[in-house]
């Protein structure tokens, strides 16, 4: 990767006044947390699960307890999880919004620890540290990522399942908005460790761009996005963006 690149991204990071960080499973890779969908590594979780049978309604429905299990596998991995420097460098930044994909608190805990900052954190994607009824009546319960239960009803009768969204389903309204929102007035978006396969979440950056926002890219894997100013750096996130923000408090 050029010098003069990872320059110019500094330059653009220490003039933006709206700045957003828009991020997926690479920003927690570097915590031990798989990615989905990685070239041809075999680790990456799409490669070794069928998203139709473990993240949709119908193959819920088929094999509750599969799902849950398979979830509760992801958790206990988190819970042995700690923040990475990616997320802490983000996580020093005063008055920036994070959206992200990812479906853990890894970011939220670098915010705790460094206690600079109360950014907020808008997950596209919905949590693993809730559980709510999957029949839908407005049940919700915390999740203790050591203990997390197994297959489990409802007192409506319906199964309680991960508050992540499946494929099939809508992002939660408030959310998309105002990550959306967000996208039209930023002047710079950080976008890291994200294929940017999934829609509406990868249409963000889609918005940024058309709104006249600088974008830089951080990833594992070059995906090519061109454009005037459109700055792609490729690196482990945990190097690159403690080079990011080096100059920053
Ligand atoms: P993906 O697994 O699709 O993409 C992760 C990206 O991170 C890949 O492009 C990797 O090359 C890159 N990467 C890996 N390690 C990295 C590192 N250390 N530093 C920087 N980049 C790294 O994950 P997402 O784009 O987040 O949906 O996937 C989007 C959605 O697809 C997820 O939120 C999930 C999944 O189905 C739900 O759970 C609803």
């Amino acid at each position: 990767m050029s010098r003069d690149r990872l320059t110019a991204a500094v330059a653009k990071i220490a003039h933006a006044s709206n700045p957003v960080s828009f991020s997926g499973a690479g920003l927690s890779a570097e915590s031990g947390i798989a990615t989905f969908r990685e070239g041809s590594d075999e680790d990456a979780l799409w490669s070794r699960f069928d998203p139709q049978q473990l993240a949709s309604q119908e193959g819920f429905l088929a094999a509750p307890e599969t799902v849950i299990d398979w979830y509760n596998w992801r958790r206990k991995t988190l819970a042995g999880a700690k923040p990475n420097d990616a997320h802490v460098s983000l996580a020093k930044q005063p008055g920036w919004t994070h959206i992200t994909q990812n479906v853990d608190n890894l970011l939220e805990q670098a915010l705790e620890i460094t206690g600079i900052d109360s950014s907020p954190v808008l997950h596209l994607h919905g949590t693993l540290l809730k559980d709510h009824c999957n029949a839908e009546c407005g049940y919700e319960e915390l999740i203790d990522l050591h203990q997390a239960p197994p297959l489990r009803q409802c007192n409506c009768g319906g199964y309680m399942r991960p508050s992540v969204v499946w494929f099939g389903e809508s992002l939660p309204a408030q959310i998309i908005q105002s990550a959306v929102a967000q996208a039209e007035k930023t002047d710079l978006m950080l976008v890291v460790g994200t294929s940017a396969q999934v829609y509406p979440a990868a249409g963000l950056i889609e918005i940024a761009v058309s709104n006249g926002a600088e974008v830089i890219v951080v990833n594992t894997e070059c995906h090519g996005r061109t454009g005037a100013r459109v700055t792609e750096l490729v690196g482990e996130a945990g190097k690159l963006l403690p080079e990011l923000f080096a100059d920053s408090c």
